[in-house]
């Protein structure tokens, strides 16, 4: 059984797929900041990446008894995804864990993360622009970086509700 949903959100995507999450499931979403979950229960750690990593992921497995991690990034997810955020993340096996594309917002980032994303979708804008057919996370992906603001096609939580079911 999970206790309850810990999200980390910089704009609002992450904290979506809590509150998705947590209606399904009948577990509280709570930020990171002042989540609190009493003795030991399993959570969901759901939260965006920065260069790959899962931020306050650190901080949220010394607190808490991580039984799932929900990535979110603006990039497509692929057959690869699972296995890389493992590998950046150190994640242990018997965490499951799940990526999501969500949104992307630059108005609403601080300044020095406005900064570096406004180099950084440019670089993003130009590979998707090259490399010709795009898949729809692709395309949503494409948009994101090319107007600064958009939304993955679909929030998608049906296999992590399932899995929790289990
Ligand atoms: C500084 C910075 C670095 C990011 N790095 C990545 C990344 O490595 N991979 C990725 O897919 N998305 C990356 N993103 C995009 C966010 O992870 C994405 O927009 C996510 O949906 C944000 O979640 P939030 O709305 O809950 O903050 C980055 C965003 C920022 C601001």
């Amino acid at each position: 059984m999970i206790s309850a949903i810990v999200y980390n959100s910089c704009t609002g995507s992450c904290k979506k797929y809590a509150e998705l999450l947590s209606a399904a499931i009948h577990a509280p979403a709570m930020p990171l900041k002042s989540a609190y979950v009493r003795d030991g229960g399993k959570i969901i750690y759901v939260s965006w990446i920065f260069a790959g990593k899962v931020c306050g992921l650190e901080k949220a497995a010394a607190k808490f008894n991580i039984a799932a991690v929900v990535q979110v990034g603006m990039s497509a997810v692929s057959d690869k995804s699972e296995a890389v955020c493992r590998e950046k993340n150190s994640i242990p096996r018997n965490a499951a864990v799940f990526c999501r594309q969500g949104g992307f917002n630059i108005n609403k980032l601080p300044l020095p993360f406005k900064l570096i994303m406004k180099l950084k979708c440019k670089e993003i804008a130009a590979r998707l622009e090259s490399k010709g057919q795009l898949n729809e996370q692709e395309q949503a992906t494409l948009t994101m970086a090319s107007t600064g603001v958009g939304e993955p096609p679909r929030w998608d939580i049906d296999d992590i509700v399932a899995w929790a079911a289990k």
